[in-house]
């Protein structure tokens, strides 16, 4: 074992789920979790995910918001040290930027691409082009020919001012949605309605002539189980990506979202073989917006985190070592800010621990999980 996995908190596979059936803690989940309840966050003790992610050639970054980083100086030196890359949450949203038909409002994105590049991080644009958090006022466009303006030149402009400072954008998200029942899978949404499929070409045409140097992805949600409804999504999606690069639209890398659910195992062995295909499309590969949702787990949070814990192994394991993966980035860092208060609330009313730091941002046994991981990927690059 290395110097920085001695120091590290790891636990087989075995020891979370003994853990998740009510076991004893592991040696390396105490490793792990270690460190006084104090002022100083465990996050700004070495090993750091952003640095071990770098050993192995990936980043590992996170989601966030400017009132969480700017009102929470704990949470924001924790982001700063242990993330290598900051994706706005929702600051880069039409609904955020755009007040007004003739108005842009850059003043959260601004303040989060100036906190980045103060910390040395890498920044992920999300996401040009949505179904959801449109701007209310967008409703009153019908024509097809206005959208088609409004849409260039709003990417124009986004893309544009961050030219140069953006690893990759998000250019189009969730425009797969077999539920429709269109024959293409594709998402029946604001854009779709008003220019068919041809707003996805076009959006990648724009972003590509607006930032030559940003990776451009298309961003894609519920692709990651073993079901039937994960299963079209997928064959939909691969078709789509074919169609788009067999016609010359500068699509560079997948994002596979990657909101994952704590009660429901798998080896993701038909995610992997989806991968498999477009990785040999020549696609990078960057996981977006890894969370594990907690609410069909057990209350007691020393049992939910090594479930969840044992979810994040799991997936790890299948994407890490992917030759074409870019990176890995966490839909929040900390569970004292994360959209599944909101959006995935557990039943019973308990705080949701989806997250690889808890609420005071101390490591839980997820960070564990992630930094074994990306160890393993690590220790392969030196051999
Ligand atoms: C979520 C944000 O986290 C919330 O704060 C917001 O209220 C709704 O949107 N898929 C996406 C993200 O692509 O943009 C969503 O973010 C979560 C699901």
């Amino acid at each position: 074992m290395s110097a920085v996995a001695s120091t590290t908190g790891i636990c087989t596979r075995r020891e979370l789920l003994q853990l998740a059936a009510g076991g004893g803690l592991c040696a390396g989940a105490l490793a792990g979790l270690g460190g006084p309840a104090v002022a100083t966050s465990a996050a700004t003790v070495a090993p750091r995910l952003r640095d071990l992610a770098a050993a192995g050639g990936r980043f590992y970054g996170a989601a966030t918001g400017r009132r969480q980083l700017e009102a929470d100086p704990d949470f924001a030196r924790c982001f700063a040290a242990e993330c290598g890359l900051l994706v706005p949450e929702n600051e880069l949203k039409w609904r955020a930027l755009r007040p007004a038909p003739d108005q842009f409002d850059f003043s959260g994105a601004d303040w989060l691409v100036a906190f980045a590049r103060r910390q040395g991080l890498l920044v992920r644009g999300h996401t040009l082009v949505w179904h959801d958090a449109l701007a209310p006022w967008l409703q009153t466009v019908r024509r097809a020919r206005d959208a088609e303006q409004l849409l260039g030149a709003h990417i124009a402009a986004v893309v544009g001012r961050y030219a140069g400072q953006m690893h990759s954008w998000d250019v189009v998200n969730e425009v797969i949605n077999p539920e429709d029942g269109r024959a293409d899978g594709l998402r029946a949404s604001f854009w779709h309605a008003r220019l068919d499929s041809a707003y996805i070409e076009l959006a990648f045409h724009q972003a590509a002539a607006a930032d030559p140097a940003a990776r451009l992805v298309l961003n894609e949600t519920q692709i990651e189980y073993d079901d039937d409804a994960s299963a079209r999504r997928r064959d939909h999606l691969l078709a789509l990506l074919q169609r788009l690069l067999a016609k010359g639209v500068p699509v560079h890398a997948l994002g596979v979202q990657s909101h994952l659910v704590g009660h429901v195992a798998s080896d993701f062995h038909a995610l992997a073989d989806f991968l498999d295909e477009v990785e040999r499309l020549g696609l990078r590969l960057i996981v977006t917006e890894l969370d594990v949702r907690d609410w069909e787990l057990p209350a007691e949070p020393a049992a939910r985190d090594a479930a969840v814990a044992a979810v994040y192994a799991d997936y790890l394991a299948m994407m890490l070592p992917r030759p074409n993966l870019d990176g890995v980035v966490t839909w929040g860092l900390s569970d004292r800010y994360t959209w599944l208060s909101e959006y995935g609330a557990r039943a019973d009313g308990a705080p949701v621990r989806p997250l690889p730091f808890d609420h005071a941002c101390q490591r839980k046994l997820a960070w564990s999980a992630i930094s074994t991981a990306l160890q393993t990927v690590a220790n392969k690059t030196r051999t």
